[in-house]
């Protein structure tokens, strides 16, 4: 598809909307049920392998049922006390109960925490309520060179400076960071192809751009970003099956959907793919039994690419949907 030229990306999205065939359309029903059944497999080995991802699961379900238009499909009470059963007195939160503690459960739960409106349950069942969990995030900021660590191992990775950002602005904290350093450091991660990766000189990944892009869109620093060069780079994501993959010479997969159309999105440039054809993979992607979206027609489902197929689905307006935020 040829890109438009600067001056036609600053207008607004123009692709009219084609019309899928009969047999394709979004399986709000069974996509509910699924979300739902997730927490009734105990006896299935893969509930326990994934453990570790349990508080994540959660959030990506609650979503994908929100995006539904389902809100109150998951127990809001059961959910609640999930969360602060994972919650630690130094304010951070693991994936299950005893689990250590790390920025992405912490993200989750706060996103949880926002999604249900339980800020007062955070005041009453955490010592020191938001403060200590926003203090717990801004620990984890390296002083020198202004990115994040996911834990005390000090991993760093821009989804982790991301997360944080995103969890302190939930938390109406943002103030306890140095953002000028978090925004230097994002400076520093940009690629000569525009996209960003999980560091500085770390090949560009469209997740890794995602990430950067809202950090920046949170910082209020999208006027740093070359979005000529990096919507080129983004829309090049999609490949004639109409699914983006994350990087050249890699598979299309559903997830993309979310992290490349999310970020042309906050360049406004998602114009610059083809929504219909990108509709199509997703709903291809769907499994009419189970429920569920696969990653690409004809494999598992999983909750991360069943919410990551509905958020690409939301912002590309197909029909069904709530309107999801791209940052
Ligand atoms: C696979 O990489 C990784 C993903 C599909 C996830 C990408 C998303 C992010 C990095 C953003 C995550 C954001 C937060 C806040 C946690 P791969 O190299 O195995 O996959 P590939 O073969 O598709 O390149
Ligand atoms: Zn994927």
């Amino acid at each position: 598809m040829s890109k438009p030229t600067p001056a036609e990306s600053c207008s607004p999205p123009s692709q009219p909307a084609q019309a899928l065939p009969d047999e394709l359309h979004l399986l709000v029903e069974q996509h509910v049920q699924y979300v739902r059944s997730l927490d009734t497999r105990k006896d299935e080995y893969e509930y326990w392998l994934t453990e570790h991802l349990r508080l994540n699961g959660l959030y990506w379900g609650l979503t994908a049922v929100h995006l539904l238009g389902q809100p109150d499909a998951l127990p809001r009470r059961e959910v609640i006390d999930f969360v602060f059963s994972c919650v630690h007195e130094n304010g951070g939160f693991g994936a299950a109960p005893g689990h250590d503690t790390h920025m992405l459960y912490t993200v989750s739960a706060v996103q949880i925490i926002a999604t249900l409106d339980a800020f007062d349950e955070l005041e009453e069942r955490v010592d020191g309520g938001r403060k200590t969990v926003g203090k717990f995030i801004a620990s984890l900021q390296e002083r020198d060179t202004g990115t994040f660590a996911g834990d005390e191992w000090g991993e760093t990775d821009t989804r982790f400076l991301y997360g944080a950002l995103n969890a302190l602005s939930l938390l109406h904290l943002l103030h306890l960071v140095d953002m000028d350093k978090a925004v230097e450091h994002i400076q520093a991660c940009e690629n000569f192809d525009g996209g960003y990766g999980t560091g500085p000189g770390a090949e560009s990944h469209a997740g890794q751009v995602f990430t950067c892009l809202a950090a920046l869109s949170i910082a209020g620093r999208l006027d740093l970003v070359d979005r000529d060069r990096l919507g080129g780079w983004l829309s090049d994501r999609q490949l004639p099956n109409g699914g983006l993959n994350g990087r050249p010479e890699k598979k299309e997969d559903v997830c993309y959907s979310w992290w490349v159309g999310s970020s042309l999105a906050m360049i406004d440039r998602l114009h610059w793919i083809d929504s219909n054809k990108l509709a199509k993979f997703i709903l291809q992607s769907q499994d009419p039994d189970r429920g569920g979206i696969t990653d690409r027609p004809g494999d598992m489902v999983d909750v991360y690419h069943t919410v990551f197929g509905l958020a690409g689905l939301s912002l590309i307006k197909h029909p069904g949907l709530m309107e999801v935020d791209p940052v």
